[in-house]
């Protein structure tokens, strides 16, 4: 078969001048409706055994003609899609393969090895005109009558194409999906059928199941008289047509079985916690899942077939807003992650407070609750960890998903290289594009077994049961994140493991296992822990965040008559570069009432506006502010005259690279910087700018998914000339929830538009 060359396109996107749907039910008319809808001005015939089913649809207007004879309708039709049962697709080929000509053929089939293999009997091998392609969506409801236009709207459709795959028809079958408002994703047959078997089909054979007990028993009336809610929605799918899933279920029988064996081991380790009383088993398994299945949308997004949610958060600053009053921001990212890690390994129960419920910590909260640690909360900041002693972890189901938190990666890497099960993570696009080696290379040194992918980037793959022993490792890097990596990896080594830094990194690390009762030493620049020890649990009171406090401290900064009070930040001295380089530029701020809240020092922070100007930042404020510059180097921009930062090239492989996302979006409001390899030069206010008028213009930013650079450039607003639009900006709830409310509490003037 060739592929046709096919009218232009119409209204919809689509060439087809003929589509013919073999099999004319819910799927094929509700698409065939969608089609139209989307102004599809091609003719859309249709070919059913039923001959009710063709007047139905021809009396709706599904369909503009159509037989119970597929012969005379192939002809003339440019693409054909079947939509009949799965086991009556091989049947159906071999009625069409004499009859196509140059046709595009496409299925709908919900499993794809035994339409694949199908395909192989009648023609010798998948014809390189035929996509095979499955939409994600469905009704207990049947026949064309049911049909609906709106059925694949925000829906997922996966086509499974080979290697032989023609690129225009692949692309002439997207078309047709697209216009129908579905989102179009591609997979391979076997990675098809093996999710769909535990998506679809292992929670349709349970249905079937349970109704199907309950139905057979003496007291069935009863029963389902008085079942309620719980039952209602948990059966729903077992009123699907028989015929179809008794299908499905034999022609995806070997994923299906695996997915079977999955789930009965599931049940029976909770048989066990029941019968035995073991209420903490019980109490972890049911709490993963109620958390799993609250955090679905956002957590598990990428393992979500069903539907569709659509991530583009933008936006709106307008200038002229104002800064004042006194706030608290979340808790602290980095604190929220350790107090998982170490509550989980401790013996006892760790009770958290401030603790930030932001998806990057909500990561691996969810990624403990998988490797078995019962969790309770978050619940306004407090959780409550059962915690499982060094040895207690078990293995996850599946690969651990920490979405966009490097921290959680680069930790995990060294806490799982010591366990006895493999492990492997896997991240977020902008995760997928981090470097590993800074861990996985001394990891290696330490005797873990660790495998990447190309240019040791995510995944990671973890295997368990190795001896890990302890090194002594010279960063080449200042990062907290390293340093962690290895310490945690360390309390599984034999004998010392030591980090020296090059410069001083955050230490929360060291701080909170030392309040665990595990000893961490401190030599100049050398931290050092011998393996083997135990973590007690003990209460975390975590203080907020000073990354977060940053937007807050800059926004007061810049804007003339500000006049804010941070409440209750962490003023941890690895963390205060951005104190520091603050009041260097001449910020008026001050701590009050310095404190100490469960073993990191706080304060609160009053800060009043101050005309600022720029400096040249000292190297080494460099790792003690390394999240910060973003919004540092908007209040460069506001700055008089110029500010010069160098050595921070780690700003290149954070969330995005920093330097070049900060320099393209300074650009497009005007304002002037020039980019090194390591640093960035930022030209501010000149003398003659009008004192407390705009310093640059508006403008559309791109955040390229990270947060601080939405954030900073939120905040840019207070002294722009006009709107600034930021896209892609869904991330700031990795680490600030909650931060639009509370910047328009303080006088912001920014919108959220999704
Ligand atoms: C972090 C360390 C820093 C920082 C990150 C959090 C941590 O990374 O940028 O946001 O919690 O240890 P590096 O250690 O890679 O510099």
């Amino acid at each position: 078969m060739a592929v046709s060359q096919q009218d232009s396109k119409d209204a919809s996107g689509i060439v087809e001048s003929r589509l013919l749907i073999v099999g004319l039910g819910l799927i094929g008319g509700s698409l065939a409706r969608a089609l139209k809808a989307a102004g599809f001005k091609g003719e859309i015939v249709a070919w059913d055994r039923d001959a009710d089913a063709i007047a139905s649809g021809l009396e709706m207007g599904v369909i503009d003609a159509g037989g119970t004879e597929l012969g005379p309708l192939v002809p003339g039709s440019s693409m054909i899609l079947l939509a009949v049962p799965v086991l009556a697709m091989e049947s159906v080929l071999r009625t069409l393969a004499p009859l196509i000509e140059n046709q595009v053929v496409t299925d709908v089939g919900s499993t794809k090895l035994a339409i694949r293999a199908a395909a192989e009997r009648v023609f010798g091998s998948v014809p390189a005109n035929m996509v095979l392609g499955h939409p994600i969506a469905g009704s207990e409801r049947s026949g064309v009558v049911a049909s609906d236009s709106s059925l694949y709207r925000q829906h997922k459709v996966i086509l499974t194409p080979q290697a032989n795959t023609h690129p225009e028809a692949l692309g002439r079958v997207k078309a047709l999906w697209s216009a129908c408002g579905a989102e179009v994703l591609e997979m391979t047959v076997e990675r098809h059928d093996e999710v769909l078997a535990r998506t679809s089909h292992l929670p349709h054979l349970l249905a079937f199941s349970l109704v199907d007990t309950l139905a057979r028993q003496d007291d069935r009336l009863e029963i389902f008289r008085y079942a309620a809610g719980g039952f209602r929605d948990f059966t729903r799918i077992a009123g699907s047509d028989p015929v179809m899933w008794r299908d499905i279920f034999s022609a995806n029988r070997d994923a299906l079985l695996t997915a079977l064996d999955d789930f009965e081991s599931g049940i029976a380790r909770m048989r066990r916690a029941i019968a035995s009383g073991d209420e903490d088993a019980l109490l972890a398994t049911l709490d993963r899942a109620s958390h799993a299945r609250h955090y679905f949308d956002t957590l598990l997004n990428k393992t979500r077939y069903q539907t569709m949610e659509s991530r583009n958060v933008r936006y709106r600053a307008r200038p002229s807003g104002s800064v004042s009053g006194s706030i608290r921001v979340p808790g602290d990212k980095s604190i929220s992650h350790r107090a998982i890690m170490l509550g989980a390994l401790a013996e006892g129960v760790t009770q958290v407070q401030g603790f930030l419920e932001g998806e990057d910590s909500l990561a691996t909260l969810q990624a403990f609750r998988e490797m078995g640690v019962a969790i309770e909360g978050p619940q306004q900041g407090r959780v409550t960890i059962h915690g499982v002693g060094m040895q207690g972890l078990k293995q996850p189901a599946g690969p651990l998903y920490v979405g966009n938190a490097g921290t959680a990666m680069r930790l995990f890497a060294g806490l799982l290289a010591g366990q006895a099960f493999d492990t492997e993570l896997t991240g977020d696009a902008s995760l997928t594009k981090r470097p590993m080696a800074r861990v996985a290379d001394p990891l290696r040194e330490m005797g873990a077994v660790i495998e990447t992918a190309k240019d040791q980037r995510p995944p990671l793959v973890i295997r368990g049961g190795q001896r890990l022993k302890g090194i002594v490792y010279d960063m080449p890097m200042a990062s907290a994140q390293v340093k962690s990596c290895l310490l945690l990896a360390g309390l599984y080594a034999e004998g010392e493991t030591r980090v020296r830094e090059p410069a001083p990194t955050r230490d929360h690390t060291e701080r909170m296992l030392n309040g665990f009762g595990y000893p961490v030493q401190r030599e100049g620049d050398t931290a050092w822990l011998e393996g083997g020890g135990r973590l007690i649990a003990g209460p975390i009171d975590v203080p907020s965040d000073i990354s977060s406090a940053t937007f807050f401290l800059v926004a007061a900064a810049i804007t003339p008559g500000a006049d804010l009070t941070l409440e209750h930040v962490g003023i941890n001295p690895t963390r205060i570069g951005v104190i520091n380089i603050l009041k260097a530029m001449g910020a008026d701020l001050e701590l009050i009432d310095e404190r100490e809240a469960g073993g990191e020092p706080v304060a609160d922070i009053h800060i009043r506006y101050r005309p600022l100007t720029g400096i040249d930042i000292p190297e080494a404020q460099v790792p003690l502010a390394i999240d910060e510059f973003p919004a540092l180097f908007i209040a460069a921009a506001n700055a008089q005259g110029i500010t010069r930062l160098r050595g921070a090239e780690e700003l290149r492989v954070k969330e995005s690279d920093r330097l070049q996302a900060m320099a393209d979006g300074m650009s497009a409001l005007g304002i002037k910087a020039t980019l090194y390899e390591d640093g960035i030069d930022i030209s501010g206010r000149d003398e003659d700018q009008e004192a407390e008028g705009p310093s640059y213009g508006g403008g559309h930013i791109d955040s390229l998914g990270d947060h601080r650079i939405a954030m900073s450039f939120a905040i840019a607003s207070l002294r722009a000339s006009d709107d600034i639009i930021i896209d892609d900006c869904a991330n700031v709830a990795t680490s600030f929830p909650g931060f639009v409310e509370l910047a328009r509490r303080v006088g912001l003037n920014l919108e959220e538009q999704t």
